[in-house]
Parts: structure tokens; C-alpha cells; sequence
């Protein structure tokens, strides 16, 4: 496995290189990560991972400082994965002095986390739209754990023709129904044991909606009715593409969720289709 840290490194090996497949990451792997690393190990020749925590994304008061970093571990796992590259830039080298350009996804950015999160998205489209032009992957894997992002992100490949087919890959799960995320490292051991309420609540919606309920505001009374107790940000369902909230189910959705324990906020979601 080759780890390449500036951009004129990694373009040197991409070039030499045919169909690749990306799969970004901000470190701390996880199951999760490393399912997308096994699907596009699956579907492509070459397999890349970058590993940036990108600042941008990053709210002022956010978990920035703190968030989780293990570059070892994270480059032993992708090398046990199968993982042919690593691109793990620095700050400096994606966001050099006076850099001044913002890649903004109108529409699907307003509601769910981009309300919540006021200037998150456009600091993800930034970057994965400099991900895509350094790497240049013929296929790049995100999960669907965070729904949203990858809405905003096929809406940007989309939009500006970037020739790259994204992959959604279905989220992975502790053994109690809690999402993987790097965030969970956050949690205490009591929080640990309350977080499984989210994909309850998430279920509760999922189990209504299969029963044939097609209002959306009862599934969403579902989920709260799991969710006593929590700090809840929101509960959604949405239409899964333009995430706007629906008052009748009569296409894709997506129950989405995000409540905060203690100091850490978690988000989840199910499709309903
Ligand atoms: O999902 C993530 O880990 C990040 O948002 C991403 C896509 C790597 C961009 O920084």
C-alpha cells in the first residue's frame, strides 16, 4: 500500500493507473469504512482512501479539537482491507493562504443537518469536489449513514458533470442497532446504552411504514415517542431526493434523525422504500 501525503505524489501514482475507486474518509475507521473500502475493492482495480479531517466542515463550536485521530491504526486496517493508496494531505496543502473558492449545493442543504449545521455542507461539497479533481476516481463510496451528504454529493456530480458515478453503500450496525460512526467514541458507557434508541425510533417508523401508514407526521410521531428523554434536534421524513418533509408518502423517503447525548450529537436514518 502506497501513502502518499502531497498532491503532486498522489497525482504522479494516479496517473500510472486506470479505473480507481475512492473511498474518502475523515480516519478513525470503522466497520463502516471498511465495508466501503470492501465494495470498491470488489468493483475496481485500484482502490484508493483518503484520510483529511477536513476543517471546513466544521462548525465554530463543533468537535473539530477533539475529533478522533489514530493515523497508525487507520493505515494498518486500510492495508488488512486491501486498500492499494492513501492520500493524507495536510490543512495547508488542500486550503493554502488566500484559497477562496466554496462549492455550495442549494435546495437539498437546507433542511435536516444543513440547518442544524449552517455552513457544513458547502465545506463537504468543497472538499470532496477537490478530492474528485486530485484523485480523479472513476467510482467513489460513501455510506449511507449519512444520508444527506450523499444526496448533496450526487446532486453536485450532477450539477457541475463531474465524471464520477457515486456508490451509497447500506449503513453498517453494532450488534444493538447503534450506527457506526467515529463519533460513538465520544459516548460514555450510560450514553452507550441509550444510543440504541435512535435506531429504535428509526424501526418504530420503519415498522408503521411497512404496516401500509403513509402519514408522514405518524411516523414521525413513531420516532418521538422513542426519543423521550433525548435532546432531539429533529426527526424527518422526507422525500429522498429533495429531502423536503412530506406530509403523504407516495415515492422514495427517508426517516432521518438526529438527537444529541450529552456533549456528542448522533444522527441516523432509515429508507423507506
Ligand atoms: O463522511 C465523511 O467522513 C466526510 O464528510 C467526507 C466525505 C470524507 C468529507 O470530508
Amino acid at each position: 500500500m502506497k501513502i502518499l501525503k502531497t498532491i503532486s505524489q498522489l497525482r504522479m501514482v494516479r496517473a500510472g493507473v486506470g479505473d480507481l475507486g475512492l473511498v474518502p474518509t475523515m480516519g478513525f475507521l470503522h466497520a463502516g469504512h471498511l465495508s466501503l473500502v470492501a465494495r470498491a475493492r470488489a468493483e475496481n482495480p485500484t482502490v484508493a482512501a483518503t484520510i483529511f479531517v477536513n476543517p471546513t466542515q466544521f462548525g465554530p463550536n463543533e468537535d473539530l479539537a477533539r475529533y478522533p485521530r489514530d493515523m497508525p491504526r487507520d493505515l494498518a486496517l486500510l492495508e488488512a482491507a486491501g486498500c492499494d493508496l492513501v492520500f493524507a494531505p495536510e490543512p495547508a496543502d488542500i486550503y493554502p493562504a488566500g484559497f477562496d473558492t466554496v462549492v455550495e449545493v442549494r435546495g437539498v442543504t437546507e433542511g435536516l443537518e444543513g440547518a442544524v449545521r449552517p455552513g457544513h455542507f458547502a465545506g463537504v461539497a468543497t472538499v470532496v469536489a477537490k478530492l474528485f479533481n486530485i484523485v480523479q476516481p472513476t467510482r467513489a463510496y460513501f455510506g449511507q449513514k449519512d444520508a444527506q451528504q450523499s444526496v448533496v454529493i450526487r446532486k453536485m456530480v450532477r450539477d457541475l458533470n463531474l465524471p464520477v458515478e457515486v456508490v451509497v453503500a447500506p449503513t453498517v450496525r453494532e450488534v444493538d442497532g447503534l450506527a457506526m460512526s467515529s463519533r460513538n467514541s465520544y459516548l460514555t458507557p450510560e450514553q452507550r446504552a441509550e444510543a440504541p434508541a435512535l435506531f429504535r425510533a428509526l424501526s418504530a417508523a420503519k415498522a408503521a411504514y411497512d404496516a401500509g401508514e403513509r402519514d408522514a407526521e405518524a411516523l414521525r410521531a413513531a420516532m418521538r415517542s422513542e426519543l423521550d428523554g433525548f435532546a432531539v434536534d429533529y426527526v424527518s421524513v422526507a422525500d429522498a431526493e429533495t429531502l423536503r418533509e412530506l406530509n403523504r408518502i407516495d415515492g422514495p423517503a427517508l426517516a432521518s434523525l438526529a438527537a444529541r447525548l450529552g456533549t456528542t450529537r448522533l444522527i441516523d436514518n432509515l429508507p423507506l422504500d
